[in-house]
């Protein structure tokens, strides 16, 4: 039997941490490493993923919000090699989107996500019902966050809220833009700390990615870091992060 695909939101708080970055980097790197691979872009007014592969999709979620078009006819493969399903800049609004409509968004990504080993949902930023909903409707989160204190704030801000839902997520948490790996890990254990102390909860540490130019120099090709620059610090980190996914899979499934 195949095991079934690992489903992951990437959510922060804050905004502009490198959701959309890092769920696309990751996507990536996955894919190379042999996964089938799909994101939804859950940033569904705002439709930031096709912007930084540079692509102009189709179709997109405003058709699927209509409940005429399944998820599956919206998708499209990007040049980086895996699936995308693409948000609607401008036609239709996350925040606005009923409960109902949310879980029925995800439901359908389960169902597209298990012709795939990896489905990624990038959500949007804020500690809003929808964003909390996306993500514990999606079972596991990846949690971007900088050594920034107001970054360290909102990313617990959503851990807190996210314990008052129905079936919270299991978090697992990136540091991006670390300066070193040093201070990436302390933004982490500070994090981690008050995640405990508070609220009882752990929260394992799933990466930290260096700050790199690379990074802004690829969005500005539109271009995937992991085909602008393989090697650079940040697109390392990247990959080492999609093998401890790949492990993390491979043990659950076992
Ligand atoms: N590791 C990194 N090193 C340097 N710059 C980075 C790194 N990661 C992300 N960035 C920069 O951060 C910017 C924001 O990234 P991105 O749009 O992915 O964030 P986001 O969290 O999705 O934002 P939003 O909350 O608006 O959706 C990018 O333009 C990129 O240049
Ligand atoms: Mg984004």
């Amino acid at each position: 039997m195949t095991a079934p695909p690992q489903i992951l939101a990437v959510a922060s708080g804050k905004g502009g941490v490198g959701k959309t970055w890092l769920a696309i980097t990751l996507a990536q790197a996955l894919t190379e490493a042999g996964d089938r691979v799909v994101v939804l872009d859950g940033d569904i007014g705002l439709a930031n993923i096709d912007i930084q592969l540079g692509i102009a999709p189709k179709h997109d979620l405003a058709e699927w919000a209509t409940g005429k078009t399944a998820l599956a006819d919206i998708v499209e493969r990007t040049p980086a090699g895996f699936d995308v399903a693409p948000g609607a800049s401008g036609s239709i609004a996350m925040s606005a989107m009923p409960g109902a409509e949310i879980a029925r968004l995800v439901g359908d990504f389960h169902g597209l996500a298990a012709h795939y080993d990896v489905g990624l949902i990038d959500i949007a930023a804020g500690v809003e019902p929808a964003q909390l909903r996306l993500a514990g409707a999606a079972g596991r989160c990846i949690l971007v966050i900088t050594s920034d204190p107001t970054s360290l704030t909102d990313g617990y801000a959503f851990v807190k809220m996210a314990q008052r839902l129905k079936r919270p997520p299991a978090f697992q948490v990136v540091v991006n833009m670390a300066d070193t790996p040093a201070s990436g890990e302390r933004a982490y254990l500070s994090l981690a700390k008050a995640a405990k102390g508070f609220l009882k909860l752990d929260l394992p540490l799933l990466g930290v990615i260096r700050r790199d130019p690379a990074v802004a120099a690829a969005i500005r090709r539109q271009t995937p870091l992991l085909t602008h620059a393989p090697g650079a610090p940040a697109a390392l980190d990247v990959i080492k992060i999609a093998k401890a996914l790949q492990r993390g899979g491979a043990a659950r499934a076992a």
